[in-house]
């Protein structure tokens, strides 16, 4: 199976950026871990970070060739996004919506998700940890 992981805005900055929200690893160090789960669960891991909202929507329309599972940060584009939201309807591929901090304990503007209700599941606050419970959960779900 093909699953694709695709995270938003600012998280290339990850390690760096307000480590009391989103932590001290890296965005590679992150997907490095996930390298090595996928392959204990022998499927393949596609990898995608952007800052632009249309690249993520592009690259969610390509994903309609080969992909099977997608495990998404909108990060940002959470709170704002139709155009990602659709792109996500449009495709129709099963998604898990991470988020490393729990956007229900912050800023009043960050418990709004335009992904939420179309999301086979959501995992939030649980950091780093989450992308790697999302892809146990995708595995399962694929079975
Ligand atoms: C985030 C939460 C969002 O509100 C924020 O804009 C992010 C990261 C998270 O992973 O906790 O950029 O998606």
């Amino acid at each position: 199976a093909n699953i694709l992981v695709i995270n938003g805005p600012n998280l290339n900055m990850l390690g760096k950026r307000e480590p009391e929200h989103y932590g001290r690893q890296t965005l590679g160090d992150i997907i490095e871990e996930l390298e090595t789960l996928a392959d204990d669960y022998e499927v393949r891991l596609y990898n995608f970070q952007s800052n632009a909202e249309h690249e993520i929507v592009e690259r969610i329309q390509t994903a309609i060739e080969d992909i099977d599972f997608i495990i998404i940060n909108p990060a940002a584009f959470t709170h704002t996004s139709v155009a990602i939201r659709d792109a996500l309807s449009t495709v129709k591929i099963p998604f898990i919506e991470v988020h490393l901090s729990n956007i229900h304990k912050r800023e009043a503007f960050r418990t709004h998700s335009y992904f939420s209700d179309l999301a086979e599941g959501v995992i939030a606050g649980l950091g780093p940890i989450g992308y790697q419970l999302a892809l146990a959960a995708a595995v399962e779900k694929l079975k």
